[in-house]
């Protein structure tokens, strides 16, 4: 499953919200366009969004019809701040969005940021792709042969440039030979649960059961669940993690009866400008998303609703967050921030994609072995 492709010119995308009923597929020639589908969820999932914005960006440019570099790059710089703010929380997006624009300041005219452009948004989709893979086989050693795991929103295929997070570390475990099952939580208010998680792992045949959000509570306190993992749409310097709304709760619920609580994310999603989650911006959206269910109005006409998308988890719910470099554990502030030296050392040492792969085979993650 390809959620979203770079095809002669366009971008190619699964249209998420007609999943799981309709397959429809969406080609997009216009920035604008790509904007519109990340605000309306046709697009969605951080990892995903990021991906899409730097192929948003590849797109304008070649559309942008200035004549001179200056005038060119001010107005990709004008688009790109368009596009950042079609999704506040998920750091991806303006991550990926701000590792575009250094790409066009490399090239010395219009024509050779424009290809710039297209190879920095391919470049971004390989290495965020490879990172879901790499971080999930990190995440399946911590899960056992016959383990039921929960998981909350879609943090699978679909919301990544195409293996997952959450779901990436259950079928890692799978390709592993254990025997996993899986509890989603159906997440409302726009069912990303029961629309596309459930959908993902039937797909794979992994025996899923969904649930109301309401109903996690007393799957944990019948010791059903061995373990909760969700993916991030941002990672504060001290492990403060945002993801979709109702993650606190499966978290706290999972601390009260002692079932470990995992996030599962890239690099991407770490944002150390951001000291802790008070920092991180939470989305509101459309009140209308709670008085409705897919279009239905279930609540009584007039109401006033509340929606924000996503709320934030304080670090001390966390058992550990799973990313690309390995498995970090408290303490989180010190442990990520050791996680980022030992990429930067990588990075200088010239360690290539193949002998990092070579590397991880022996070695669970330098945070989690030796915490400072
Ligand atoms: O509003 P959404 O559907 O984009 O929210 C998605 C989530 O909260 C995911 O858990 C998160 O982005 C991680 S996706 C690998």
């Amino acid at each position: 499953m390809e959620p979203i492709e770079w095809l002669d010119g366009k971008v190619k995308i699964i249209d998420q919200s007609c999943l799981p009923h309709r397959q429809v597929q969406l080609e997009f020639d216009r920035c604008e366009e790509v904007a519109q589908a990340i605000k309306t969820l046709r697009i969605r999932g951080a990892p995903l969004i990021g991906i899409a914005g730097a192929y948003g960006l590849a797109l304008c440019a070649q559309n942008i019809a200035a004549v001179t570099r200056t005038e060119f790059l001010a107005e990709l710089q004008r688009i790109a701040g368009v596009l950042a703010s079609a999704r506040p929380t998920a750091v991806n997006l303006t991550w990926a969005i701000n590792r575009m624009l250094a790409a066009a300041q490399t090239k010395g005219d219009i024509s050779s940021i424009r290809s710039a452009l297209i190879a920095e948004a391919k470049a971004i989709h390989r290495e965020e792709k490879e990172a879901t893979r790499r971080l999930s086989r990190f995440g399946a050693e911590l899960i056992n042969d016959g383990f039921t795991v929960m998981t909350h929103c879609n943090a699978g295929a679909l919301a990544t440039g195409g293996y997952g997070t959450a779901l990436g570390v259950i079928r890692a475990a799978r390709e592993q030979g254990k025997n996993i099952s899986v509890i989603a939580t159906e997440t409302r208010p726009l069912l990303q649960g029961a629309r596309l998680t459930a959908w993902e792992l039937m797909q794979e045949g992994i025996p899923v059961t969904l649930i109301t959000d309401s109903m996690a509570g007393h799957f944990m306190s019948r010791q059903a669940v061995n373990c909760v993992i969700t993916g991030a749409d941002r990672i504060a310097a001290n492990g403060d993690t945002a993801n979709k709304i109702g993650t606190y709760s499966l978290a706290v619920l999972a601390k009260e009866n002692k079932v470990p609580f995992y996030i599962a994310a890239p690099l991407s999603t770490v944002d150390r400008s951001v000291a802790s989650g008070d920092g991180i911006p939470i989305e509101e959206r459309n009140p209308e998303e709670v008085t409705h269910i897919q279009g239905i109005a279930v609540a009584a006409p007039g109401v006033r609703a509340a929606n924000p998308a996503f709320d934030v988890t304080p670090h001390r719910y966390l058992s550990a967050i799973i990313t690309e470099l390995g498995i970090v554990r408290p303490p989180f502030r010190q442990n990520i921030s050791t996680l980022f030296k030992t990429r930067l050392a990588r990075s200088k040492g010239g360690a290539s994609g193949r002998s990092q792969d070579r590397s991880h085979r022996g070695q669970r993650s330098l945070p989690d072995r030796r915490p400072e």
